[in-house]
């Protein structure tokens, strides 16, 4: 049996996938097992931030996977320790990291994190948290119960309890929902799976303020908009806002799983040992390639490409003037473009055109390629972009 043939038989039919089997990859290209390539515009969903086959990832991966992979946290690792050192270096509102394997891990670490805090200053009573509509926090109950949609929570009911909802981009919804029985406000400053839509500044000073008011935490779930992805190692550096906690995962081992929550000092004070813990997390071999990659990404020549990189593919879409097109938005290369049509088959056409598309959403094409895309990539993936377009219309 082939692959797809194995796949169908014995995996669980969680996911729709296109008939092709990608095998291999160099740069921002990937190759499928009938040698067929693909300009990679999905990153595999924001994630390869570096890129196929980098040779600094491939060493650091050799070297490390020739000491233990894992050594549990029931002892002190190095690569661990100086992952965290780096990473609070770089995050000015930080003082203390705590490592998970995915972006849902972080976003449920983040609201134990935050109840912990509340029921420890406030006592009982003040556990409700406050999320927004096209929000995306992950698929586990409690970051499910944050995550607004019904196709993701109506099977899997009943949710976590204590979850309100107010509008993104929208203060008044906001206030209104907000008051003292809320220990957190969880918000991504670009949402991601809703449709690239970054967050106002006015909308983040207005959370934190609310947040201050009410003696809750603001959360930043930069899980799909970290780590450079935007042109600044975090995206709220752009907003001038600051949170108590970040949750950040995807790109940070550019494939591997991991996941981390950066908290200040008053967060970490009343998590104690026991409280919260992972068999896996920030073991030495994912740690040591994470180290690699905040490296390379938070270099300020790194991030200027990014910044450049994410202008000129934003003008260059803007300039395609296709009927289809009613919007592109987006921040350094996490961009949407709005369509006033279905994605999905814009995504499907992109396969016989040599492109990965992804959609966010129904009527949204997401571009979230690896960060090391060079302008010359940028015309080629305009150029099928184009055709692909053309194809569908
Ligand atoms: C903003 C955000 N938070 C959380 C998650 C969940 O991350 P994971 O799929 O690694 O569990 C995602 C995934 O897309 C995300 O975009």
């Amino acid at each position: 049996m082939n692959p797809i043939e194995l796949e169908q038989k014995y995996v669980v039919h969680a996911y729709n996938r296109p008939p092709i089997v990608l095998v291999d990859g160099q740069g921002v290209w990937l190759e499928d097992a009938e040698g067929n390539r693909y300009l990679d515009l999905v990153a595999g969903i924001a994630v390869s931030a570096l890129g196929y086959g980098d040779p600094e990832i491939a060493e650091t991966i050799c070297q490390a996977g020739k000491k233990p992979l894992h050594f549990s946290n029931l002892y002190h690792n190095e690569p661990m320790a100086q992952l965290a050192a780096k990473l609070v270096d770089l995050t000015p509102f930080a003082d203390r990291v705590h490592f998970q394997n995915s972006g849902t891990e972080s976003t449920e670490a983040a609201i134990k994190f935050a109840r912990k805090f509340a029921r420890t200053h406030f006592g009982e009573g003040k556990t409700d948290i406050v999320a927004f509509t096209g929000a995306f926090h992950g698929r586990t109950m409690g970051a499910l119960a944050m995550t607004p949609r019904e196709k993701y929570q109506k099977p899997y009911e009943p949710l976590m309890p204590g979850v309100r909802f107010a509008r993104f981009n929208d203060l008044e919804s906001a206030r209104e929902t907000v008051d003292d029985h809320v220990c957190a406000i969880i918000v991504e400053p670009v949402q991601g799976e809703g449709g690239i839509h970054p967050a106002g500044v006015d909308f983040l000073v207005g959370l934190r303020e609310l947040a201050w008011k009410h003696d809750a935490l603001l959360i930043f779930d930069e899980v799909q908009c970290g780590v450079g992805r935007t042109g600044t190692f975090w995206a709220h550096e752009q907003m001038g806002v600051l949170p108590d906690i970040l949750c950040a995962a995807k790109p940070l081992a550019n494939g591997l799983p991991i996941g981390a929550v950066l908290v200040t000092e008053r967060v970490a004070e009343v998590i104690h040992p026991g409280d919260h813990g992972t068999t896996f997390a920030g073991g030495p071999f994912v740690t040591s390639v994470a180290q690699v990659v905040v490296d390379r990404i938070s270099a300020p020549a790194f991030l200027q490409h990014v910044q450049e990189t994410g202008a000129y593919f934003k003008s260059r879409l803007e300039g395609l003037n296709h009927p289809h097109i009613q919007e592109v938005r987006g921040k350094g290369l996490m961009l949407g473009v709005q369509l006033d049509m279905p994605a999905a088959p814009v995504v499907e056409a992109g396969y016989r055109h040599g492109l990965l598309l992804l959609n966010a959403g129904a009527d949204v094409l997401r571009l979230v390629p690896p960060l090391i895309i060079t302008q010359e990539e940028v015309d080629i993936a305009i150029e099928r972009l184009e055709a692909t377009l053309a194809d569908v219309g």
